[in-house]
């Protein structure tokens, strides 16, 4: 997306995810999981996932996997990825 066409709408980064000093549940799971990736992957996989959790509803193995695809990077597997975004769902939507 172009950065016009944002205009008047809400852009929320990974630096406003955290609140008050406390992470946000995904990036607590990307820690705990491992699911780090460089600094252009981490961020934008954190913030696809946030759609994710913004559904408010635990998701199959095929949606999740489905909700990331778009990010695309050949440096490693997504396994880890895919566990911390899982964690966050399923701790969000305990
Ligand atoms: S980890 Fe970012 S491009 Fe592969």
């Amino acid at each position: 997306m172009l950065a016009v066409q944002a205009d008047g709408g809400a852009v929320q980064t990974i630096e406003g995810l955290a609140t008050n000093g406390e992470l946000h549940p995904l990036q607590r799971a990307f820690r705990q999981e491992h699911g780090l990736q460089c600094g252009f992957c981490t961020p934008g996989v954190i913030m696809a996932s946030t759609a994710l959790l913004d559904l408010g509803r635990e998701l199959t193995d095929e949606e999740i996997r489905h909700g990331l695809e778009g990010n695309l990077c050949r440096c490693t597997g997504y396994e880890n990825i895919f566990n911390a975004v899982r964690s966050a769902i399923a701790e969000v939507s305990a």
